[in-house]
C-alpha cells in the first residue's frame, strides 16, 4: 500500500490549479441516465471515485469514453451514452466502496420506472442513513420496498412517477440531489422545500436545465422541478472543487505561506474565506481565483458547521490542524455528522492539544508540531494529517493513502510546486 512522505516546515508558495469538484462530479456523471443521448462531462477530477462511478455506470449500461482534452479545456472530458440500461440494480459491492452510489437511485427509477440499489450500511463519519432519499422518491410517487439489504424503487406500473411535494427536515445533499434527478422526468410538478443549497447543487440543476429540465428555484431552498417528456444530451463543465481550494489555504496559513488557488470561486467558499481572514490570513479575490498569505500568526477560532452557506463539514478536519498552529483556544462545533472527529487522536499524536466533548472540540494551539506515523480513516481527516505533517518539524508519514485518491488530484505534484518536500512511496 502507498504512503506520503512529508519533511514538514517548508514556507508554500506559489500558485496551485484547482481541479473540478468530486462532490459535483459524483452528481453530474449519474445524470447519464436520465437521457438516451450523449453527454459530455468536461474539467472531470482525475479521482478514485470519479472512476468507480464509471464503472458502476458501465454495469448498468452507460458506455464511457474518456478523452482527450480540447483546446481551452481543463481536467478530463468524459463523454456518457445511456441507450439502453442492461440493469436498474447498483450491487453491494460497488454501493460499499463508495457511498456516492446511492445517486443513481432516482435517475434511473426516472428513466427505468425502477430502480434497485444496496444499502448503503454505515461509514467512517457516522451512521449516514438514506432516510430522506426513500421519503423524498417516495412523496413523488415512487413504491419503496427493502429486503436483503437492497431498497427497491419503482413507480407504478413500470410507468413514471408523478412528482410530489416533499419538505426535508434536516438538509441533505444527497436527498436533495436524488430527488431533482427523479423529478426531471415525472409526469408532473414536484416542489422540494428545504432542499440543499450547495454549490454542487445548483452545478446539477445548471446541468439538467442544459439537458432540457424545467427547474425553478435555482440557488434557493425551494426548487420546483416541472417534469418533462424527455431530456437531451449536452456538454457541461464540472464547477472547481471548493473543497480542494480550502483545503490548499489551510496549507498557506499552517505553513506561513502564500498560495495562489488558481480557478477557484469565491462565491462558492466565503464561509471558507471569512474564516480564514478571520484567522489573520490576507484574503484576496482576482478574476481567476483566490490568492490566501499568512500574514504573521494565526487567531484562534470559533467555527461550527452548518449547511451551505454556512462553514461546510468538509473543511472542519483542514481548519483544525491549522488552529492547533493558532495563538490561543479555538472552539469547534461539529453539526453535521456524529463522528468526524476521527483526525484528533493522530493529531494528537504529532503534538497536538485537542480536547473531544460529543460534536465540540477545544483546540489548544501548540508552538509547533512534530513528524510522525499517522493513518486516517477518511478522506478529509487524511488532509488534515497532510497539513499538520507540512507544518511540522521532520518527517510524516501518512498511511491509508486511499482516502486521499479519492478527492485531491495530483496532491504531492500540486504540493511540491509550491515547495513542499512530499513523495508517495509504494510499499512493493
Ligand atoms: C454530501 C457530500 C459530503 C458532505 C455532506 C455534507 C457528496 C458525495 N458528499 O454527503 O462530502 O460532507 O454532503 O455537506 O456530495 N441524513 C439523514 N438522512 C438521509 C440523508 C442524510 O438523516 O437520508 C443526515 C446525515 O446523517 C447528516 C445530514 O443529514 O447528518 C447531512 O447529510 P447529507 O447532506 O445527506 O450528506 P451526503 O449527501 O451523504
Amino acid at each position: 500500500m502507498d504512503s506520503i512522505h512529508i519533511v514538514g516546515g517548508k514556507r508554500l508558495e506559489g500558485a496551485i490549479p484547482i481541479s473540478g469538484a468530486k462532490n459535483a462530479a459524483l452528481t453530474l456523471l449519474p445524470c447519464a441516465l436520465l437521457t438516451d443521448e450523449k453527454l459530455t462531462l468536461t474539467n472531470l477530477p482525475r479521482l478514485a471515485d470519479v472512476d468507480s462511478f464509471g464503472h458502476l455506470l458501465n454495469m448498468l449500461g452507460v458506455s464511457t469514453k474518456v478523452e482527450g482534452v480540447k483546446k481551452g479545456e481543463f481536467g478530463r472530458r468524459m463523454t456518457l451514452q445511456a441507450d439502453d440500461l442492461h440493469s436498474t440494480v447498483a450491487p453491494y459491492d460497488m454501493v460499499r466502496r463508495m457511498r456516492a452510489s446511492i445517486l443513481v437511485l432516482g435517475p434511473m427509477l426516472a428513466r427505468a420506472g425502477e430502480s434497485t440499489v444496496s444499502l448503503p450500511g454505515g461509514c467512517a463519519i457516522g451512521d449516514r442513513p438514506i432516510d430522506l432519499h426513500l421519503r423524498a422518491l417516495e412523496a413523488m410517487g415512487a413504491e419503496i420496498e427493502l429486503a436483503a439489504g437492497y431498497v427497491k424503487a419503482s413507480a407504478p406500473n413500470g410507468g413514471r412517477i408523478s412528482g410530489g411535494d416533499f419538505s426535508f427536515p434536516v438538509v441533505s445533499v444527497g436527498a436533495t440531489e436524488n430527488a431533482l434527478m427523479a423529478a426531471v422526468l415525472a409526469t408532473g410538478r414536484t416542489q422540494l422545500f428545504n432542499a440543499a443549497r450547495e454549490p454542487e447543487i445548483v452545478d446539477l440543476c445548471n446541468l439538467l436545465v442544459a439537458m432540457g429540465a424545467q427547474i425553478q428555484g435555482i440557488g434557493s431552498s425551494h426548487l420546483i422541478i416541472d417534469g418533462v417528456e424527455k431530456l437531451h444530451g449536452c456538454t457541461y463543465a464540472v464547477m472547481p472543487d471548493r473543497i480542494e481550494a480550502g483545503s490548499y489555504a489551510c496549507a498557506a496559513g499552517i505553513t506561513g505561506g502564500s498560495i495562489d488557488l488558481v480557478g477557484a470561486r469565491p462565491e462558492d467558499m466565503l464561509a471558507t474565506t471569512n474564516a480564514l481572514a478571520q484567522c489573520g490570513l490576507i484574503v484576496e479575490f482576482h478574476d481567476n481565483g483566490i490568492k490566501v498569505s499568512a500574514d504573521g500568526k494565526l487567531r484562534p477560532l470559533a467555527l461550527s458547521t452548518a449547511p451551505f452557506p454556512g462553514f461546510a463539514t468538509d473543511m472542519q478536519a483542514q481548519f483544525m490542524a491549522m488552529l492547533c498552529m493558532a495563538d490561543g483556544e479555538s472552539f469547534l462545533e461539529e453539526t453535521i455528522f456524529e463522528n468526524r472527529y476521527m483526525h484528533v487522536p493522530e493529531l494528537r499524536r504529532m503534538g497536538a492539544n485537542i480536547d473531544v466533548r460529543g460534536r465540540s472540540a477545544i483546540v489548544h494551539g501548540v508552538n509547533g508540531l512534530t513528524g510522525a506515523s499517522v493513518m486516517a480513516t477518511d478522506l478529509r481527516a487524511s488532509m488534515s494529517l497532510i497539513l499538520a505533517g507540512l507544518a511540522a518539524e521532520g518527517e510524516t508519514e501518512v498511511l491509508r493513502v486511499y482516502h486521499l485518491d479519492r478527492g485531491y488530484e495530483r496532491l504531492e505534484e500540486k504540493l511540491s510546486a509550491v515547495g513542499a518536500t512530499i513523495e508517495r512511496r509504494s510499499a512493493g
